[in-house]
């Protein structure tokens, strides 16, 4: 796969995307109009064999899109003519593709063999990758077994992590994901929510001289987590007498920030690092993940780490036409700029997964809500979907009426297992079936719909039978895996990464800054001294002068 475009970020001669030829040709073709899923079906009996991919563990069909071999042909030559492939070559070569931090984006360094070698300028960077994850797992090993002590001398029972965003949402996912492989006699809580209740109910019920914090931040500058982690220590001081050398066998820190670090008060033997390579949202498997590391042991956490490998060499080497990535992102874009769809839905029925999708929106959101391009023009088109979803069968009994039978166009990923996983009795074992016939039931109905002549046929009285049909046609593409083991779990993360990637080349956006999120920081700063200390704050608008006045009354009752 080869192309001709401009290098990443080039600030001339990237031509306008909506005037590409290659995005009038899907115009055109969306504006012919397209067969039904039920006519698709009918005209080619191999399409539920032909539109399956297999990567690693994963089965990914995509049989109910609203597709054809041609609108497949016209993504893929959009694709092409936007430079993704060179792109991603570009991110795995590490070049500065994040061009306005002018950083390198090599969280697949993270998760390389011992003997990858991957430059970050001239450093190969993989040597020290598996340095700190040795490290991390030396550590885990000796949290698992009891041999890491508090100040005390009693064992660290209780593994508390502090941090927000990246920092919080991959490792607390994943903790879910795979509580079937974790240690039980320890406790695991997530705390993130500069809101106070956070810390207090994770710790209430928490013994100091046994409680581990780990504190994830890779500025270490965030306000929520510098605080929690403050107010984390004074409980840990107050609980153990007072003596600030607990500290140091109750803290550890997992940054780029060492500075910061040691002026927090943790020892710089007690840090753990990462590197500034690492997009926050990207991170949960550098030494972010140290909390699931001490919770599903190092082998466990190298197998996940395989796992997203193996989705990696998948994205950078198959062919566009088998691509899982490339295939999911450009369906992505098929709806969301040919078709108005506004959100994308990833349902996954496994209660393992419940905080799958809020970590893929941090993934999704943070990276593709951008509205300038690469060279800082304005974009013209749609980029990052609302991203949301959860756990099946919950969503059946909550929002999926809205899918079925709304006004709106929600393609939906559904993600299941054919196996449970934990050590469930033969009784729950046995509801697996049930869940997953939900599961098929659900993106059946969705593709197929029911017909006024089905809903007659019934029976239902001719009144009755606008409110009974189902339209169908509602897209939705189905991932199976076995069992979600930690690599299972690796490679769909991997697969959402390279999807969001593909968006964001094929947007002419940069998917690995955040500036968006910098405003409502520096204001948040600002106002804090009108609602504490009565400060008037210069540069308040009326409106938010009002809400902290009334704010401000309201506190003093
Ligand atoms: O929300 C903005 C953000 O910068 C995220 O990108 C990041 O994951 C999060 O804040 C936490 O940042 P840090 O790890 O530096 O505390």
């Amino acid at each position: 796969m080869s192309d001709s475009t401009p290098a990443p970020g080039s600030p001339t001669g990237f031509p306008t995307l909506t005037r590409r030829p290659e995005w009038t040709a899907l115009e055109d073709h969306r504006a012919e109009g397209q067969p039904g899923l039920r006519d698709l079906f009918a005209a080619d009996p191999e399409r539920a064999e032909r539109y399956v991919v297999r990567v690693g563990d994963l089965r990914i069909d995509y049989s109910k899109h609203l597709v054809t071999d041609t609108t497949l042909a016209l993504l893929q030559e959009l694709a092409t003519a936007t430079g993704v492939f060179g792109l991603r070559d570009a991110m795995f070569r590490g070049e500065r593709i994040n061009t306005t931090e002018d950083r390198a984006v090599l969280h697949t360094a993270l998760r390389a063999p011992r003997d990858a070698v991957i430059e970050d300028g001239d450093e190969n960077v993989v040597p020290a990758v598996h340095a700190v994850l040795d490290r991390m797992a030396a550590f885990a090993d000796q949290v698992r077994s009891g041999a890491w002590t508090g100040h005390t001398g009693r064992r660290v029972r209780n593994v508390v992590n502090i941090g927000i965003g990246g920092s919080d949402l991959g490792p607390a996912m994943a903790y879910d994901a795979l509580r079937a492989y974790t240690a039980r006699e320890l406790t695991f809580r997530f705390v993130s929510n500069v809101d106070g209740a956070d810390l207090h109910e994770a710790v209430r019920d928490l013994d100091p001289a046994e409680t581990l914090f780990i504190v994830a931040s890779k500025t270490f500058t965030t306000i929520e987590t510098i605080t929690n982690a403050t107010s984390a220590r004074a409980w840990l001081l107050q609980g153990l007498g007072g003596d600030e050398k607990a500290v140091a066998r109750h803290f550890v820190a997992l940054s780029t920030n060492q500075e910061k670090v040691s002026g927090f008060g943790i020892d710089p033997e007690n840090m753990f690092e990462f590197w500034d390579w690492v997009g926050g949202r990207y991170s949960y498997d550098s030494a972010i993940g140290l909390s699931l590391m001490i919770a599903i042991g190092p082998d466990r956490f190298r197998e996940m780490l395989d796992g997203f490998h193996l989705v990696d060499e998948h994205f950078r080497t198959a062919p566009a036409e088998a691509n899982a990535p490339l295939l999911m992102g450009l369906l992505g874009i098929w709806y969301g700029n040919f078709h108005d769809a506004q959100s994308h839905a990833v349902l996954p029925y496994s209660h393992y997964l419940s905080r799958f999708t809020a970590y893929l929106q941090q993934l999704d959101m943070e990276s593709n809500g951008k509205s300038v391009q690469r060279d800082g023009r304005p974009v013209g088109w749609q980029t990052g979907p609302v991203v949301w979803g959860t756990p099946g069968t919950n969503g059946q009994h909550a929002y999926y009426q809205l899918i079925h039978q709304g006004t709106k166009l929600i393609p939906a990923d559904f993600i299941g297992f054919a196996r449970p996983v934990g050590e469930l009795s033969d009784g729950l074992k046995a509801q697996h079936d049930l869940l997953m016939a939900n599961f098929f039931a659900q993106t059946q109905a969705l593709a197929f719909g029911k017909t006024p002549d089905e809903v007659r046929a019934e029976g239902v009285p001719e009144e009755l039978v606008a409110h009974k049909t189902f339209k169908g046609d509602h897209p939705t593409t189905t991932i199976l895996a076995r069992e979600l083991t930690p690599s299972v779990l690796g490679q769909l993360i991997a697969l959402y990464e390279h999807k969001v990637f593909v968006q964001g080349a094929v947007w002419h956006i940069n998917s690995f800054d955040q500036w968006g999120v910098e405003l409502g920081k520096v204001l948040a700063k600002r106002v804090e001294p009108a609602l504490t200390d009565g400060v008037d704050v210069p540069g308040l608008d009326p409106s938010t002068r009002a809400l902290v006045a009334a704010y401000r009354d309201l506190k003093e009752v």
